[in-house]
């Protein structure tokens, strides 16, 4: 009998739809209508913290507005995308294709969203990327509807790098999970360290989302090199710290990391991570009115402080509202909508943002000193930093 009537009323809606329709102009018609927005994030594993950070933040900001953007009401599709590349796909096309969203907002994983850009490309789907690094997704596979309101894994790790040799450091070790974040922070490090003069000794790596560190720690013991530099992120990243304090390695051998490593990690790392210097695009404390408001208001609904992730999920949601503003709404404009995205300025709990010709955040990345569980800032290590966006062609 349920069923009967949901049918029913799911008739009465297309049939008055349909009058509607031909009643009235098209913008009006989807006016009426929610935007649908697929949510991909990781709900389960070592990123899911992450994932639940961007998702808060996301719905945050709808909820400032009143629960519409540029008069549309949000309509959330979810999927649990596990950090996992191999059902990438599968559960992109889900939102996609079956649900029929009219934008996608993911994810965590580099690897995985390298797979929902692919499929956001094929369906011309708008795609918010509000965290994953790879680098590619804003060169060489960058495209006109991907835009991303975080970083790409060389942003912080070069910045990281750069200061690195700044403290005189002639040779490092790095070790990172083995997968494009990873490696290409690594990367990004090394290029700023040897630019400085310094010297990549080693490069250790690891399966993700491996924790088996021991062998790792005892090769660096053995190598003394001046520095270590990782990438881990989430619960991976605060069981490393916490073996490398435990090997007695961190007052021999200082650690440095792109800011994943400490960000929403230091109460889980249980004072493993005291003093531990990061790189990133964020930071605590900042002396900007949006971060305090933005802050107050994270701490006041979800019960805990806002980490990186929130900071990116806000801004994503931000940058829709900046594209359907410019539109009154009407997502078939597209080619209005993305150029008004690509010239926005997004007003950031980081400090204001523009977007690269790639659509990826021209940003400042902040040294951080660990503190108790924050991540203050000690000073600027690249000001306004841009991705070189190799490859981009739109
Ligand atoms: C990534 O896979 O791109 C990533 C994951 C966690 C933190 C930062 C980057």
């Amino acid at each position: 009998m349920k069923q009967i009537q949901h049918n029913r009323r799911t008739v009465m809606r297309t049939v008055a739809g349909l009058a509607m329709s031909a009643l009235i102009p098209l913008g009006v018609a989807q006016a009426a209508d929610p935007i649908k927005v697929g949510m991909m994030l990781p709900a389960t594993g070592t990123y899911a913290k992450l994932g639940s950070a961007i998702d808060n933040a996301f719905k945050l900001y709808v909820e400032e507005q009143g629960g519409t953007l540029a008069g549309r009401s949000i309509e959330y599709h979810a999927v649990d995308d596990e950090s996992d590349p191999a059902k990438a796909t599968e559960n992109a096309n889900r939102l996609v294709v079956r649900d029929g969203v009219d934008v996608l907002v993911g994810t965590v994983h580099s690897g995985v969203a390298l797979a929902m850009a692919r499929v956001a490309k094929q369906r011309d789907t708008l795609f918010l990327v509000p965290n994953a690094g790879a680098d590619d997704l804003t060169r060489a596979q960058c495209s006109p509807n991907l835009f991303r309101t975080s970083f790409t894994n060389w942003q912080p790790a070069y910045a990281m790098g750069k200061a690195a040799t700044g403290m005189g450091h002639k040779t490092a070790v790095t070790l990172t999970w083995k997968y494009a974040a990873g490696l290409e922070a690594v990367n990004g490090f090394k290029q700023a360290f040897e630019e400085g003069g310094g010297k990549v000794v080693k490069e250790l790596t690891t399966p993700f989302p491996g924790v088996e560190f021991q062998s790792f720690l005892t090769e660096i013991a053995a190598l003394k090199p001046d520095a270590v530099y990782v990438f881990f992120a989430g619960g991976g990243a605060a069981k490393f710290a916490k073996d490398y304090a435990a090997a007695g390695l961190k007052d021999s051998v200082p650690l440095y990391s792109s800011g994943f490593l400490t960000d929403g990690t230091l109460g889980a790392m249980g004072g493993a991570g005291e003093g531990l210097i990061t790189a990133l695009h964020y930071a605590d404390g900042l002396d900007n009115a949006k971060d305090k408001a933005f802050r107050a208001a994270y701490q006041a609904k979800y019960g805990m402080p806002p980490d990186v992730y929130a900071v990116q999920g806000y801004d994503a949601a931000q940058l829709l509202h900046a594209g359907l503003k410019a539109v009154g709404g009407d997502m078939s404009k597209k080619a209005e909508m993305r150029a008004a995205m690509r010239s926005a300025t997004i007003e950031s709990p980081r400090g204001n943002f523009t977007l690269s010709s790639s659509h990826n955040p021209v940003q400042d990345i902040y040294l951080r000193k660990a503190s108790g569980e924050e991540n203050p800032s000690t000073g600027i290590a690249a000001k306004a930093l841009a991705d070189p966006g190799t490859g981009c062609k739109m």
